[in-house]
């Protein structure tokens, strides 16, 4: 009798990895990262393997920068957005699973509105699933390019002080994130809008300090990261945006508080006048197109690992 199929293991959440798995992603990233103003290199280590792309929820850049790393790395690709599939004909998310599953891709990237849906499907599937997003629950390749992008400005994460301000109740990026930076030793402050900055996010690892203060989060920060207010994921009246601005926008007299070098960060799409102001996104702290062009090396590391051949031990279970 044959043993078990070993379960292919994808990328579900950043919580699950150790810092050993983490670092050597980012490691790899650095590799794939372009000589300034150059392109990406193209190469050939998934040659023949198929990826699908499965999106039920909107995206520009996170469904464009695997696309991107696909390519690069010699794959072919499949982009489905649900809102041109069958889903809208009432098929269930598992039928529409297996009906992929039938076509032999290699992997799926999947991003649902549902917190859980892509660990749901990695157990019932014998694919690797690549998480590009579940509901409020997690990000991971966007806390990992985040990384990247700091890493790119800093020699370590320990001892940063991070503050993550603004819908941090609604935000998979803002959970991801502090996964990954607290594995790391950097300091976290979770800032927002009580309503938007439930008190147990407190619980989601040791050491992260909560404030409703904008001062209070930026006094010292090496890093600011601004979060988009999720208006399709809250059901309770939002703040009116004038408002969230006066008490929660980054503006540039905000930044004097900060370290002299802090960096601005958002995983987009960015509001201006809502979460931050124009000068800050267009000013010289601002990496945030950075962390755009750091998606596509960090998520060619993470492909690689899942799918090459060669480096295939998966980057997690
Ligand atoms: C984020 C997302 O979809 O979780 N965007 C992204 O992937 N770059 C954040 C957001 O939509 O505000």
């Amino acid at each position: 009798m044959n043993p078990p199929a070993r379960k292919p293991a994808g990328l579900l959440d950043i919580e699950s990895l150790d810092r050993a798995e983490i670092q050597a992603i980012l490691e790899r990233a650095h590799f794939f990262q372009p000589i300034q103003n150059e392109s990406f290199r193209r190469l050939d280590v998934l040659r023949g393997k198929l990826i699908v792309n499965l999106f039920f929820e909107a995206s520009t850049r996170t469904r464009v920068s695997f696309e991107i790393a696909e390519r690069r790395l010699g794959a072919d690709t499949v982009s489905i957005a649900a809102q041109a599939s069958s889903v809208t004909k009432g098929e269930s998310l598992v039928d529409t699973l297996n009906t992929l599953v039938a076509m032999r891709p290699n992997a799926i990237v999947m991003r649902h509105s549902a917190s859980g849906a892509p660990h749901f499907l990695a157990r019932h599937l014998q694919i690797p699933i690549i998480n590009a997003g579940d509901g409020t629950h997690e990000h991971p390749t966007q806390a990992l390019l985040d990384a990247r992008t700091i890493l790119d400005q800093r020699p370590s994460l320990e001892g940063l002080r991070v503050a993550i301000i603004g819908d941090i109740a609604h935000s998979r990026v803002a959970r991801s994130n502090v996964h990954l930076l607290s594995k790391f030793g950097a300091e976290i402050v979770l800032c927002g809008p009580p309503s938007l900055l439930p008190k147990e996010l407190g619980l989601l690892a040791p050491g992260i300090r909560l404030t409703n203060h904008m001062t209070d989060a930026i006094r010292g920060a090496d890093v600011i990261m601004m979060l988009r207010v999720q208006l399709e994921r809250q059901h309770e009246a939002p703040m009116a945006s004038g408002e969230y601005f006066r008490y929660y926008g980054l503006r540039l007299e905000h930044l004097e508080l900060a370290k002299p070098d802090v960096i601005v960060m958002h995983p987009g799409p960015i509001n201006r006048g809502q979460e931050l102001s124009s000068d800050v996104a267009d000013s010289q702290r601002s990496v945030i197109l950075n962390q755009v062009e750091n998606g596509i090396s960090v998520r060619m590391a993470v492909l690689e690992r899942i799918l090459s051949d060669e480096v295939g031990t998966g980057a997690a279970a």
